[in-house]
């Protein structure tokens, strides 16, 4: 689906809709020394390249795609997507930033700056999410804007995956999120959700339906 036209505005950062050329400045991010960061997006089926995901973006209706530009530089720093879009009812969040921008609370101004846009404009009920369970920063900035865990499930690892890292002293205590299943390594990911009504909880908003017309 095209993204609708959107420009959202916070301190730092504008959120809008994507745009061929951002792939560029996406491409140059720095990637992630963090051996870990490989196991953060293991797809749950084959992954393509973004240039062809950006076609397929585009004429996919269950899908949306926006860009994270910070207002100083107008770099784009990171992406927010939804998929399995269930018009007024739900969609599956995605977001990432290069590694040269995390850790400095561009994620959770983003997320702050696009959830009214999700539930209050788009008029979304519930936002669901996935997440390794070993990802510690992006859950701890999920469940401070207010998402549950529901449920887990485990993904398999790549076999050609290096895991050694996970014998080294900072990685020790993600062990218990691996299992061996089937002769394969496999990684916990907890599934997530935010509900319009906990949101509005939080903001200390009143429940009221956004839908358009009611
Ligand atoms: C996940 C992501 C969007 C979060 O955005 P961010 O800008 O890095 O996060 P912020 O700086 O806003 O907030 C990080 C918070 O996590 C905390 N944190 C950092 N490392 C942590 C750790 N190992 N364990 C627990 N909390 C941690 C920070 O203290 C901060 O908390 P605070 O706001 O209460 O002080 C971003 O890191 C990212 O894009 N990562 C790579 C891709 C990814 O993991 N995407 C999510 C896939 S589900």
């Amino acid at each position: 689906m095209r993204s609708p036209a959107v420009h959202l505005e916070s301190p730092r950062l504008v959120i809008r809709e994507i745009q061929r050329n951002d792939l560029q400045q996406m491409e140059a991010w720095q990637p992630f020394s963090d051996p870990l960061h490989r196991l953060w997006n293991i797809p749950r089926r084959t992954s393509l390249s973004r240039e062809i995901w950006f076609v397929l973006h585009s004429s996919d209706p269950t899908r949306l795609w926006f860009a994270v530009q910070r207002r100083a530089d107008k770099r784009v720093i990171g992406t927010i997507s939804l998929r399995e879009i269930v018009m007024y009812e739900s969609a599956r969040l995605g977001i990432s930033f290069g590694a040269d921008y995390v850790a400095q609370g561009y994620g959770s101004e983003a997320l702050r700056l696009f959830l009214p846009y999700y539930f209050d404009e788009l008029g979304f009920q519930r936002l669901f999410l996935d997440v390794a369970a070993t990802n510690r920063r992006a859950i701890h900035v999920y469940e401070k804007l207010g998402f549950q865990q529901t449920d887990r499930h485990y993904r398999s690892i790549p076999d050609q995956e290096d895991l050694s890292f996970l014998k080294e002293e900072p990685y020790r205590h993600l062990r218990v999120y691996f299992r061996q299943r089937f002769g394969h390594m496999q990684l916990q990911f907890y599934d997530m959700i935010l509900e319009r009504r906990e949101w509005q909880k939080q903001l200390g908003q009143p429940a009221r339906s956004s839908r358009p017309g009611l």
